[in-house]
């Protein structure tokens, strides 16, 4: 963990899904106090034990989704697309004065390997509409692939592209991006842009499939 970073507890809402659990895990192993977030209390519960027992200490507690989210100083979204409005509402409250990491694709299945661009143009601009001013949403992480989060020997060779509208509250997440080995963090610009990040994604998950490979991802070029 950087040796003075802003944010200290982190809650992951989704938490016990794939990309969610491997988020936690890293952050974890990078310092920091995680929360999972769940519909379910007992869930999350379940899934900090279990993820404690891989990292040898007692950093992740398992709460439902609104106390994980009004516990944390920053709160990281990844949950499916089709969920996402529900669950924004019912932490809209809890999250205002916070910074919010949307990691959600706007996926509509059964046609996962193609891009769906949804009403409000990205999942993430779609949570700033409904969260309003009071909330500094950033996007990030979807073009990193569950798939190699959960082995903490190996890091994690992707870029990550980071959208948003406020610069202090990508800066913080530039922190959490560090704190993954093997991630580099880019600035992607303002959330708009997030359009384009999102709709990567369904492109690596049909590259993947295409070349059978375990979650394809992307670096940047001419950055050295
Ligand atoms: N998997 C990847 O490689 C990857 C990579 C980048 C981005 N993403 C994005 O990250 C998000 C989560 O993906 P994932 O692969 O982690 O999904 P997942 O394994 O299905 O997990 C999603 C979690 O969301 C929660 N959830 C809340 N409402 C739900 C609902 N109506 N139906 C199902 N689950 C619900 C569930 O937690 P509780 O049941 O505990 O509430 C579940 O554990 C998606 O938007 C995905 O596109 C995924």
């Amino acid at each position: 963990m950087s040796s003075d970073p802003k944010v200290k507890t982190i809650a992951v809402l989704g938490g016990t899904g794939r990309e969610g659990s491997g988020l936690v895990l890293r952050w974890a192993q990078g310092g920091y106090r995680v929360l999972i977030g769940s519909r379910d209390a007992a869930r999350a519960v379940a899934k900090a034990g279990e993820l404690n027992a891989v990292i040898g200490e007692d950093v992740i507690r398992g709460l439902d989704n609104v106390d994980a989210a009004r516990e944390a100083d920053m709160v990281v979204l990844a949950v499916p697309y089709a969920a996402h409005e529900d669950i924004l509402r019912s932490v809209a409250d809890v999250v205002q004065g916070k910074i919010l990491v949307d990691v959600t694709v706007p996926i509509q299945p059964p046609a996962i390997r193609t891009v769906y661009v949804p009403e409000g143009n990205a999942a993430s601009l779609e949570a700033q509409a409904l969260l309003g001013d009071g909330v500094r949403v950033v996007a990030a992480f979807h073009n990193v692939s569950a798939s190699h989060l959960p082995d903490l020997a190996q890091g994690v060779n992707c870029d990550v592209l980071v959208c948003s509208d406020d610069a202090d509250a990508k800066n913080e997440v530039f922190q959490l991006v560090e704190a993954i080995a093997g991630t580099r963090a880019v600035d992607a610009g303002p959330l708009a842009n997030a359009v384009a990040v999102e709709a990567l994604t369904p492109v690596l998950m049909y590259i993947s499939k295409r070349y059978k490979v375990a979650g394809a991802g992307i670096r940047i070029t001419g950055l050295e």
